[in-house]
């Protein structure tokens, strides 16, 4: 493959031997950086196209992981790399202190596809976990209430505050974190201490606000399908209960959309609107830019304008590159379809994925909604003992076969796709 860069004289030299990349990668990262190796062996990429990825050696793989849910309308999409080149070429940043009409156009965009009847407006940054900090601080200044709850086996990011509303163990670090946070069970129907109803959880909401907090809530965290919990898609009835008890108490609701956002599960836009809700803010990233570094939280602005007299910006935060490629993900979603293709691939995925549930007893749960899929395995389907050792040699198989998903879960039994 040549580019129009391999002539350049000052194009850094890349090394594409494996074993170097892999020796050179274990010498200069950090060890916090190191840890997540999620194949016996390194997977090393070094070109995708449209739904697939090539490794250095020149193999193929259909990508069903889209880079932990990041790429929503496929690599190298000729309309977002159009769009970044023309931005790149004509200025890179410019800090949120002086106007620039991209972002605030794609302020407007994005206004435009969430629900109508509301005053929404945002707040860009770089990533997810800054877009859950905000949030965390919005409720709270809003509110003025310090409690928060947050769901059992949610994924909120990995700074300190989106880590403090985190309730997978594995990744949260031995540290205080976060006073001030309360954490409920979540209603999920295959592996929750309740089973497949919604009351009883609601019940452990009510428990949780009149044991665990003040009684005064700053806000509650919501990840409508929780992904790296497994994907798990929260009941109907669930997510509205929730709401209510949360206003009740003085807090706002915040889902995360950050995996199950921008069409990815069919059925709406967003995967709140299945339940019939209207959030308070909505935190958005990960398919929002299709790999580049980009954010949002986007608020009720009677919310929002609590926070008018202090001061709060992320350097890169509503830059210019970042939004051009923001714009130019909505433009396709839009324009080619892609929510009716997610429905309907879907539904196609999971007619096959529960007809191997009936040919395999290992397949415990096939679950999710849209282009956002899972397969549980267990040792057996009474006790539903998770099948962790199984799943890691599926997982090594689909690789093998030419296939890129995630194992995930509190068990790492789930394959995520
Ligand atoms: C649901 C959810 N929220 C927030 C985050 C944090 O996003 P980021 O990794 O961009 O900080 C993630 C990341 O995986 C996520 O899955």
């Amino acid at each position: 493959m040549t580019s129009q860069f391999d002539h350049d004289p000052f194009a850094a030299a890349i090394d594409w031997d494996s074993e170097a990349i892999i020796q050179r990668r274990n010498r200069f990262y950090s060890a916090s950086q190191r840890a997540f190796v999620p194949y016996a062996t390194p997977l090393i990429f070094q070109r995708g196209q449209d739904q697939y990825l090539w490794d250095e050696k020149g193999k193929k793989y259909l990508d069903c992981l889209s880079q932990n849910l990041c790429i929503s309308v496929g690599y190298n999409n000729p309309v977002v790399t159009r769009a970044v080149q023309k931005q790149a070429e004509t200025l890179q940043h410019c800090t949120t202190m002086f106007f620039h009409p991209v972002p605030a156009h794609f302020a407007e965009e994005l206004v435009n596809v969430m629900p109508q009847g509301e005053d929404w407006v945002v707040h860009f940054m770089n990533s997810g976990a800054e877009a859950i900090d905000f949030a965390l601080l919005l409720a709270r200044s809003h509110s003025g209430n310090a409690d928060v709850i947050s769901l059992a086996n949610s994924y909120h990011g990995a700074t300190f505050g989106a880590q403090s509303v985190t309730g997978i163990g594995g990744f949260r670090h031995n540290v205080p974190l976060l006073s001030g946070i309360q954490f409920t069970p979540c209603p999920d129907q295959y592996r929750g201490i309740h089973g497949a109803v919604v009351e009883p959880y609601l019940d452990d909401l009510d428990r949780t606000i009149h044991y665990g907090t003040s009684g005064h809530l700053a806000g509650m965290f919501i990840e409508p399908i929780q992904g790296y919990g497994g994907i798990i898609p929260l009941p109907e009835g669930y997510i509205s209960g929730a709401f209510e008890r949360v206003r009740a108490a003085g807090g706002i609701c915040i889902v995360d959309e950050v995996q199950a956002g921008f069409a990815r599960t069919g059925e709406n836009f967003w995967s709140f609107e299945a339940h019939d809700v209207v959030p308070d803010v909505v935190v958005m990233a990960k398919g929002i830019g299709n790999g580049y570094p980009l954010g949002a939280v986007v608020a009720k602005r009677e919310i929002a304008e609590s926070m008018a007299n202090k001061f709060y910006f992320n350097t890169y935060g509503a830059n210019p590159v970042s939004c051009s490629a923001g714009r130019a993900v909505l433009h396709v979603i839009q324009e080619h379809g892609l929510q009716v293709n997610a429905k309907k691939v879907g539904a196609q995925l999971m007619r096959v994925l529960l007809k191997l549930k009936d040919k395999h007893d290992i397949i415990g749960d096939v679950r999710g909604r849209g282009l956002m899929m899972a397969l549980e395995l267990v040792k057996d389907r009474l006790s539903r003992a998770p099948a962790t050792e199984e799943m890691a040699r599926l997982f090594e198989l689909t690789r093998k076969h030419g296939l890129v998903a995630s194992k995930s879960g509190a068990y790492r039994n789930v394959l995520r796709i």
